[in-house]
């Protein structure tokens, strides 16, 4: 039997960082083994807020650097660069034409816009492009494209994922069963992982830990996250402490649970499990980082690489475009 599809993408416009890691990049990479795997760099989505050329390119080697150096192996994933499948703007159109606008008046990134500019007394559309309103209609291109079934995100992407559902349906309403209407995949237990400021870790609030920084500066940023002022004397909360919702994630469950009596106990500083979660951070992270610094050179080999998932995941996209320029009734099959 076939085996389903698995897609996923994540923009070029930070960093990645632990957020990143454990609500994508690990669980992609595990649903790889018994998924065929998808995985791009939608540097077309992040072309709704980027804006410098050189910085926004690197950016986009980074990403692929980062998969790379974290186990991905080209051969069983297909990695590619959105901007590098032009069909999916053929798909976009014609889904753009399936896409209420009141739907995408109520999509989260474009409403959160509004909402400013109404709370500042100005045009509810100041500073809004065309590219942030329809980004839903891109990315469920991006997903209907290759007959995706799972896709694997972040709770702050679900809404995306029920638009394209939406605008698939209202497709197939019409044309009969021809686009797959994909699941979100969302891990509960990752929503939450906080960032050095206790809000969620996301690159909109600056407060994220990223996976491959020189170690100095990661340690840095483990040693300013926030934590309350109880003394070193007093027993701890683990579940309210910041360190803790992080260090949960990359520690083992023995190592956990001793961290857990730990806290019930007291008689340490914040500083003393600031180093251990910074310990542990570099056991998982460490070897990959060398591999992170090699490859993130070697923009021959990751164009390379980037070329030839594209070429796989364009011919994965083509026969579904054919049936779907028939069933609309545009330009000729080729
Ligand atoms: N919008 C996603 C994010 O900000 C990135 C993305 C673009 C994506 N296209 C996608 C994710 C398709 C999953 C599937 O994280």
């Amino acid at each position: 039997m076939e085996k389903k599809i698995s897609l996923s993408g994540i923009k070029p416009t930070g960093t990645p960082h632990l957020g990143n890691y454990l609500g994508l990049i690990k669980p992609g990479l595990e649903l790889a083994k018994s998924y065929q795997a998808l995985y791009f760099i939608a540097d077309y989505h992040g072309l709704t807020t980027v804006r410098d050329g050189k910085e926004f390119e690197r950016m986009t080697y980074d990403v692929a650097a980062v998969w790379l150096a974290l186990g991905m192996n080209p051969a069983d994933v297909t990695f590619f660069r959105q901007s590098d499948v032009p069909e999916l703007f053929e798909l976009t159109w014609i889904l753009s034409c399936f896409s209420p606008k009141g739907l995408l008046n109520r999509a989260h990134a474009y409403k959160a816009s509004v909402d400013a500019n109404l709370r500042a007394e100005r045009d509810p559309d100041d500073g809004v492009n065309m590219g942030l309103f329809t980004y839903p209609v891109l990315m469920a291109a991006d997903i209907l494209l290759y007959g995706s079934h799972i896709v694997p995100v972040g709770e702050d992407q679900r809404q995306h994922i029920e638009i394209t559902r939406d605008i698939a349906e209202a497709f197939n309403n019409n044309y009969g069963k021809i686009l797959v209407i994909p699941e979100a995949f969302i891990q509960p237990s990752v929503a939450t992982v906080p960032g050095i400021d206790g809000r969620k870790m996301s690159k909109s609030y600056d407060n994220v830990i990223p996976i491959f920084a020189p170690a100095n500066q990661v340690r840095k940023r483990v040693m300013s996250v926030v934590t309350d002022s109880r003394l070193p004397e007093e027993p701890k909360n683990p579940d309210e402490c910041n360190v803790f919702n992080i260090y949960r994630h990359f520690a083992s469950p023995e190592e956990v649970q001793a961290m857990r009596q730990k806290y019930a106990r007291g008689g340490f500083g914040y500083g003393e499990v600031k180093q251990e979660l910074f310990e542990v951070l570099e056991r998982t992270f460490g070897e990959a980082r060398s591999q992170y610094d090699a490859v993130s050179k070697d923009r021959v080999y990751l164009e390379k690489m980037l070329l030839e998932g594209a070429e796989r995941a364009r011919s994965m996209g083509a026969p579904l475009m054919r049936k779907v320029r028939k069933a609309v009734g545009v330009r000729s099959n080729r």
